[in-house]
C-alpha cells in the first residue's frame, strides 16, 4: 500500500516543517505501507536537507531537460534535491494549465529518465461519467501516458486514478466505482505488459479520501492506496489513512494465511 499526500498550493514553509516535526514524533507507518508527501517546489530541498519524514514528491516537472525556459524546473533538478516521486497529469494540471496528454507523456519521460518514480494520475470528468465514456476516457490517457513505456521502468510507474468529480467535493466515488475502474486499469496494464507488472504496479484511488471512507476504499481487491489532498494536510488526519492502510495490509496477510 501507498498513501501519498498531495499539498497543492497550500501551506507556508514554516508549516511545512512543522507538519514534518509532527510526522516524525509519531511511530513508524504499519508493516507494508509506504507513505509519500509532495509539499509545494519551493520547500523541496530544504525539506529533504531537514529530513523528510517519509518519501518526497514534487507536483509537477518541466517536460524537456535544462535549457531556457523560464520558471521550469526538470526531473534532474528535482532528484538532486532529494525528490523521489514526481505527480505527473494531475487533473488540475490538465485542466488549466496546459498539461495535455502528448506534454503529460513528455513529463513522464523526463521523470523515469531521472531515475524518479511517477505517480501518473488518470481520470474522468462527471460529464464523462454521466456519458458512459469514463473507461474510454481512462484508457486513452493510460495510452498515451503509460501503457507503451519499455518494461523495465514499470517497477518505477504508479497509477493514481482520479475521478475529477471527486476531486476536492467531497463527494467520493462508491468502493464499487473504484474497484471496478481500478480492475480495468489492472486489465489494460495486463494487457500491455504481463501479469507479474499488472499485480505489482501500486493502483491509488484519490479523490475526498478521508480518514471515515479510507477503510472501504482500502479494502477493494484493485485499491493499493490512496493520492490524498484536503485530508493530507494535518498530520493527524493524514496518519489515520495511513493506518487504514494498514489495516488493509493486515487484513490481506490474514486472508492469506486463512
Ligand atoms: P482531495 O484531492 O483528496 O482533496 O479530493 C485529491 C487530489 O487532488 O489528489
Amino acid at each position: 500500500m501507498l498513501v501519498a499526500g498531495n499539498w497543492k498550493s497550500h501551506k507556508s514553509f514554516n508549516e511545512a516543517m512543522e507538519f514534518a516535526n509532527a510526522m516524525s514524533g509519531m511511530s513508524p507507518a504499519p508493516e507494508g505501507v509506504e507513505v509519500m508527501v509532495a509539499p509545494p517546489a519551493p520547500y523541496l530541498a530544504a525539506l529533504a536537507q531537514a529530513g523528510w519524514p517519509c518519501r518526497l514528491g514534487a507536483q509537477n516537472v518541466s517536460a524537456t531537460g535544462p535549457g531556457a525556459q523560464t520558471g521550469e524546473y526538470t526531473a534532474d533538478m528535482l532528484a538532486g534535491c532529494g525528490v523521489h516521486d514526481v505527480i505527473v497529469g494531475h487533473s488540475e494540471r490538465r485542466d488549466g494549465h496546459g498539461d495535455t496528454d502528448a506534454v503529460v507523456a513528455d513529463k513522464v519521460k523526463q521523470v523515469l529518465e531521472a531515475g524518479l518514480r511517477v505517480v501518473f494520475c488518470c481520470g474522468e470528468s462527471l460529464q464523462d461519467r454521466q456519458t458512459g465514456v469514463h473507461f474510454d476516457k481512462v484508457l486513452r490517457q493510460l495510452e498515451s501516458g503509460i501503457l507503451h513505456l519499455p518494461m523495465d521502468v514499470m517497477d518505477r510507474v504508479v497509477v493514481a486514478y482520479e475521478p475529477i468529480w471527486a476531486i476536492g467535493t467531497g463527494l467520493t466515488a462508491s468502493s464499487e466505482q473504484a474497484q471496478e475502474m481500478h480492475a480495468a486499469i489492472r486489465g489494460w496494464i495486463r494487457q500491455a505488459f504481463d501479469a507479474a507488472t499488472a499485480s505489482a504496479i501500486p493502483l491509488l484511488y484519490g479523490g475526498s479520501c478521508k480518514p471515515d471512507n479510507a477503510d472501504e476504499l482500502f479494502a477493494c481487491p484493485d485499491v493499493d492506496g490512496g493520492l490524498i489532498g484536503g485530508a493530507a494536510l494535518e498530520p493527524d488526519s493524514f496518519r489515520a489513512i495511513i493506518d487504514a492502510a494498514g489495516r488493509s495490509v493486515a487484513a490481506a496477510v490474514d486472508g492469506h494465511q486463512g
